[in-house]
Formats: C-alpha cells, structure tokens, sequence
C-alpha cells in the first residue's frame, strides 16, 4: 500500500510518500523537507504564527515534489496520515486542514497521528538492530523507548505495537529544551542541541590532547565547572531539567563576572561539554533503573535529541556492560528530526490493526480530525 505523511507540529514541513509490501518492508519513495530553521533563529525559538505562515506558503510545494520524487499520482494513495498533535497549534492546523481537504477531494481514508507515536516509529523505518547497535535481531516486545526531544522527555514502556505505558517522565522542561535554553544562555543560537553537542565534543577532544601532555587545567586556568544531575537519587523513574539550566545560568554569570570576555568564550566548550553531560548522566541512569525493573527485549531512543552522538554512545555502553541480553534500537540520524516518513509508518500500524469497518469509516475522518496541541498518547 501507498501512504502520504504529512507533518506541521513545529518548524517543518514534512510530506513523504511510503510503500508498504506484503512482507511489511517499507521503502520511502520520498521524504521532502521545507526547514525553516533561518526564519526563526533569529527570534531564539520558534514563532508560532510565522511558522503557520510558512508552513501555509510550503505545504504545496512540498507536497508535489514529494508526489514527484515518489512519481505516483494521487489516485495511487491509499491513506493519509497527518500529525494531529500535540505541537503549536497554528502550525498543527495548517497540516491537519490540509490532510482533511486532500482526504474529501482525493477520496482517501484518513488516520490523525500522535507526533511522539511518530518519533518512536521512526524506529520502525529500518527493522532490523545492526550489528553495531548490539544484538543483530528485530526490535522485540516489550520495548522501553527513551523518548528525548524538545517538547517531551518520556520513558515509554510498550508491550506491544501501539501499547505504551508512561513509566517516567519529565517533571517540567523537556531535555531538548534544556539545550535550547543554554544555547540561549551561552548566544550560540537556535536550535541548541546541534550546537551544543558540537561545542562539547570540541572540549572532550581538547581534554584528551592535555591530558596526553598533562597541560590540562592551563587550558582553563583552574575552573572547575560541574552541574548537578537532577533527580538522579529520587525512587522513579521521573526527570527534571529546569534546575540543571538554572544551575548552567548562575555558572555563567559567575565565570562573566570574574573573567574577561575572551576568557570566558574559552570555557564555553567546557560548559558545554559539562551540561551534556549530565543530562547524559540522569537519562541513561533513569533508563537503566527502569530497565532492571520491567527487563524490555529492546532499548529503544526517539526523538530530536537522539541525534546526540554522546548519547547514543553511551547508552550502548551502559547497556551492553549492564544488559547484556537487551537489543538496543536507535533511530537513522535522518529520520531523528521531525519528518513526514515516521508519521506514514506509524500510521501504517494503526492501520494494520483496524476492522475493515474502521478502514471504511476512516474515509469520513476529514469531518472529525481536530487539531490538538495538548494530545496525550493513547493505546
Ligand atoms: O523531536 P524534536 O523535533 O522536538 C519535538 O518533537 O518536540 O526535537 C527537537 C529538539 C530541539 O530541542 C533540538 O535542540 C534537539 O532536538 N536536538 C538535539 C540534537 N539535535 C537536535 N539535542 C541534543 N543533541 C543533538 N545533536
Ligand atoms: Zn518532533
């Protein structure tokens, strides 16, 4: 079957085609992307309605160059699948009316889907765990998913496809968040992650070299900068990153305060490097404790900050030191970022599980599907 994703939440416009075989392998006959990163880089987060603006003017475009690259014709579709929340509701709306309108001109059953459900089925994508992610198998239930991105921080635990249970969440902001606030603290720009994982593997690198020629600390002239690592001791499996940017905020206007500017910028990869890390810390501590708890097949990590090389690393080593008999699935760097494709193949699943009754009224879904930007994920 042929399926058209659609994807508005936030600052992309994302609309990709997949094909779906007998055999249940997906091919992605085309992902477009419209990012409009510029645009709000220069406002340090995204703006809500500039982004519905954009998305309104790219959606079209986006829309035929993907039906272009995949080189099928509209008649050839046969669901569409939109992200119905949660994420800024201007945006959501551009992507959903679109998806409703295609739905009553073009004939075609409808599905609105979870945008997190989308993010952990961006795993799916490629089911198969390489031999570098550990064990050379297929993802296996039950699975805990580590869901880190810029509005969510969840340890999702699935008994199955489509059944999640929230063991562990964020108690306020989102760890992608956190990164995008000390990116703001530190002027490095928006979005934070990229950049920040970039500063920090700057210093691991510099660290390596001093230490080789014991110069180390001259580089920093005696600064110890250390972060606390929230939550780390608490009996849950719970989150909180608010303190941990707070703590990064009065670090830096005490290092401003007592150095010259140049010496400061100097310590910005250190910083970096530091509030990483313990973010690093408390995720994979609270995964693995979690873990010994509900003993998941597979390890699974989702969302935009899976993107982070550190933590992908180190959550492999934690878990083949710990577990050893736990697969560990993380997503393509390409499909880490939102995009249309893991819309189409989480919807591909909630497809395959409706009665042909469900598939029929899907058709009428156009009427219904609302927006929403406070969705909570459902079974
Ligand atoms: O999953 P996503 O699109 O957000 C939501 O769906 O809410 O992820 C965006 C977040 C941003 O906060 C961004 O700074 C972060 O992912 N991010 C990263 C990296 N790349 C993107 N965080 C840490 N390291 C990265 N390499
Ligand atoms: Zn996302």
């Amino acid at each position: 079957m042929i399926i058209l994703g659609i994807e508005t939440s936030c600052d992309d416009t994302g609309v990709s085609v997949l094909k779906v075989d007998n055999a249940e392998k997906f091919k992605v006959l085309s992902g477009e992307i419209s990012s409009q990163i510029k645009l709000h880089a220069k406002w340090g987060g995204v703006v809500p309605n500039l982004a519905a603006r954009e998305h309104s003017k790219n959606i079209i475009p986006v829309l035929k160059k993907s039906l272009q690259t995949a080189n099928i014709e509209p008649r050839d579709i046969d669901l569409i699948t939109v992200t119905e929340g949660p994420g800024l509701i201007p945006a959501l709306l551009v992507g959903t009316n679109f998806a409703k309108t295609l739905s009553y001109l073009w004939q075609k059953p409808l599905l609105g889907i979870h945008h997190i459900e989308g993010h952990i089925y961006a795993n799916f994508i490629e089911n198969k765990i390489s031999p570098s992610q550990i064990l050379s198998s297929k993802i296996k239930f039950p699975l805990l998913c580590l869901v880190v991105s810029g509005g969510h921080t969840q340890l999702i635990l699935m008994t199955d496809h489509l059944q999640y249970e929230i063991v562990g969440e964020t108690q306020d902001d989102a760890v992608g968040e956190a990164f995008d606030k000390v990116a703001r603290i530190l002027d490095l720009g928006y979005p934070g992650g990229p950049i920040i994982s970039q500063k920090a593997n700057e210093w691991n690198q510099q660290k390596e070299k001093t230490t080789l020629t014991t110069e180390r600390h001259s580089l920093v002239k005696g600064q110890d900068i250390n972060f606390p690592r929230p939550m780390l001791n608490s009996p849950n499996f719970n989150f909180s990153f608010s303190g941990l940017k707070t703590a990064v905020l009065y670090e830096v206007k005490n290092l401003k305060e007592n150095l010259s500017t140049n010496e400061f910028k100097k310590l910005i990869p250190q910083i970096c490097y530091e509030f990483q890390q313990a973010c690093i810390d408390v995720l994979i501590h609270k995964t693995m404790l979690s873990a010994k708890k509900y003993n998941p097949k597979t390890i699974m990590l989702a969302g935009g900050v899976s993107a982070n090389k550190e933590l992908r690393q180190q959550l492999k080593e934690s878990i083949k030191n710990n577990l050893q008999n736990t697969g560990y699935k993380i997503p393509d760097t390409k499909y880490t970022a939102d995009n249309a494709t893991m819309i189409a193949v989480a919807g591909y699943f909630r497809w395959r599980k409706m009665t042909n009754l469900k598939k029929k009224n899907a058709l009428q879904n156009w009427r219904t599907l609302q927006a929403n930007a406070g969705l909570k994920i459902t079974n």
